[in-house]
């Protein structure tokens, strides 16, 4: 009764062996090549990048920030609906952290723990936060920065409005925005999205390390999201506002006298309009308060609420998910959707069955659960200031570190990537790994038909890993085409083809069978997965949008020669040996100009 014949592959190209080159690798009839690495001039003054990092941090606010990740392509005319342009857009992209040797000419100066230049962690703080550049294609296929008023960078320092139910809110109150309404700058913004009313998002996820606090016995929303006595680049040891603010300890009685409450301005989702350069960028505390990896919107119709999901990426944390009370209305501003609305926390049954749990102050099964475990919150706003005690309390189910998420066309299921959990001491149903050193994707099926309701069915879509230790999507180990590990960015095409990104490090890049970070694409249809892409040294593969016509897929590379300093550089891409490794984004085409698949 079989078809005689295989249906034709929706992966029509030669996969692409594991490996260890200092370069990109695409495979045969493909072409990738390095676009807006940082340093590149986009705004201001257009200051030329400085190959020994002499730039200054004015010039940084005017450039192409550091660690490129996650990114979306916006056509010029994407507000004007279907029929958009491929070959003119603003790409925005994140800037998640920074390489501080590499950042300075001789590495940053520390003199006894403390920094003691301004101007070196001005131009830190310049490096960080969001890129919005104007781009178009040329007659030869090439993509070109455009000189444009759009042009902006955002930095770790840029104004931005708090709006949502902690808008307010005594424990927002700071010194610089007494009313606890305002507040400065986005920073470690991992993966992105986007609305669909043409707005980026931008997501902060290990923000937490950005602070230090000398004080004992934390408020819990410092305590449950790891605030330390240090922190990751040492900017609160300055002396001014500016940098003190990251410093939290307790100065004064009142909090508004210190910065004790600076950090529960951060860990939200911010929403930028790309289109208007002078817009004031919005964190909206409805979404939640975590290590926000992402935020991807379920397809939106008409007269419905929007439903978007995130994950929180930190050991044995969530995923979430927010239906907006309001219903959407194609073309309005429809940013309050962001602002009113219902978060939900997963849980995943051991049958194969899953529940949205609310985190609603006015749920009467969360109020139980919150008597039941000895939590209590106020209102709302400190529950969202509290995402992660609140979720606790419900008892959702801890992850192996959620990273992306894709909803696919064909049928709307919805995937999130598991990049790994060693941590994890006992394997559940969906975690089915103790010390899960390579990571999986799982995928879930709403049981409503506009992914508002609050049941799910869910099943593991791959198991990442060494051919002894996987199991792809059509259900047989992985193979030497397509073993991968520490799966991260994730994304579908239009025509439901999944892309799959690795965040490997460590033993893992170095020791282990699966070579330098990569790219592969799945087909969910048919079970076959294929590797793409593999990256430069020391790199991560992330970030990922195309253009409408998918004649063009922007691709980002972080930290290439992860560890280098001025006098050791580790990898010599993108600009060739001697040079200081870059982050880049990559565009890649086929070579004959066609669609990519
Ligand atoms: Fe910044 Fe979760 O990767
Ligand atoms: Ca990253
Ligand atoms: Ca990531
Ligand atoms: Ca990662």
């Amino acid at each position: 009764k079989d078809f005689p014949f295989k249906p034709r592959s929706r992966l029509p190209f030669d996969a692409i062996p594991t490996g260890r080159a200092d370069t990109i690798t695409v495979p045969p009839g493909y072409k990738a090549t390095p676009f807006i690495p940082w340093g590149t001039p986009i705004t201001g003054r257009y200051p030329a990048f400085a190959e020994d990092a002499s730039n200054s941090a004015q010039d940084q606010a005017e450039q192409i920030g550091m660690h490129h990740d996650g990114m979306h392509f916006f056509p010029i005319d994407a507000r004007r609906g279907p029929g958009m342009r491929s070959d003119h857009g603003l790409l925005v992209l994140n800037h998640e952290y920074i390489d501080a040797p590499l950042l300075h000419p001789n590495g940053p100066t520390v003199v006894s723990g403390k920094r003691t230049i301004a101007e070196e962690v001005r131009k830190e703080i310049n490096a960080h936060g969001v890129s919005v550049v104007e781009i178009r294609r040329n007659v030869n296929g090439e993509w070109e920065v455009v000189p444009s008023r759009r042009n902006r960078r955002i930095t770790a320092a840029t104004p931005m409005q708090i709006t949502g139910p902690a808008r307010g809110h005594k424990l927002l109150q700071t010194r610089y925005s007494p009313q606890g309404t305002a507040t400065r700058g986005t920073q470690n913004n991992c993966s992105n999205g986007f609305t669909p009313w043409g707005t980026y998002l931008t997501c902060e996820e290990n923000w937490a390390g950005y602070f230090a606090t000398r004080d004992t016995g934390l408020p819990r929303e410092l305590q449950r999201y790891g605030l330390r006595s240090s922190s990751r680049f040492g900017w609160e040891t300055l002396p001014g506002d500016e940098f003190e603010r990251f410093d939290a300890t307790r100065k004064t009685a009142d909090a508004t006298g210190d910065y004790r409450n600076e950090p529960n301005h951060f860990g939200w989702i911010v929403e930028i309009d790309p289109f208007d350069p002078d817009s004031t960028p919005v964190k909206h505390t409805a979404l939640g308060r975590f290590a926000h990896e992402g935020l991807i919107f379920a397809p939106v119709k008409p007269g419905r609420p929007v439903v978007c999901y995130s994950g929180d990426d930190s050991q044995n944390e969530y995923i979430y998910k927010y239906v907006s009370r309001h219903k959407y209305r194609p073309g309005q501003a429809n940013g309050r959707l962001l602002d009113e609305g219902t978060l939900y926390v997963a849980r995943f049954n051991a049958d194969g069955s899953g529940d949205w749990l609310p985190l609603d102050i006015n749920d009467r099964n969360f109020l139980k659960a919150c008597l039941a475990t000895g939590v209590t919150f106020a209102d709302q706003g400190e529950v969202l200031i509290n995402t992660r005690l609140a979720a606790d309390a419900v008892g959702a189910t801890r992850m192996d570190r959620p990273e992306w998420g894709a909803v696919n066309p064909d049928n709307g299921e919805v995937y999130f990537t598991l990049t790994n959990n060693t941590a994890r001491t006992a394997a559940d149903a969906a975690n089915p790994r103790p010390a899960n050193a390579y990571g999986h994707i799982i995928r879930w099926r709403e049981n409503s038909r506009d992914h508002a309701g609050s049941r799910f069915d869910w099943n593991i879509f791959l198991l990442a890993g060494p051919e002894s230790d996987s199991r792809g999507p059509d259900g047989k180990s992985l193979g030497a085409q397509n073993i991968l590990a520490s799966p991260d960015g994730l994304w579908f095409d239009d025509e439901g083809r999944l892309w799959i990104q690795t965040d490997m490090s460590g033993s893992q890049l170095s020791a282990g069978p699966f070579g330098n970070n990569q790219m592969l694409v799945a087909d969910p249809r048919s079970g076959e997965l294929k590797r793409f892409l593999v990256g430069p040294l020391g790199a991560e593969v992330t970030g990922i949008s195309a253009t409408p016509d998918f004649r063009t897929l922007f691709v980002n590379i972080q930290h290439p020669g992860e560890g280098s300093t001025a006098t050791n550089l580790l990898s010599a891409w993108p600009d060739g040996p001697g040079k200081r490794p870059r982050s880049s984004t990559v565009v890649i085409q086929r070579e004959d100009g066609r669609r990519l698949l």
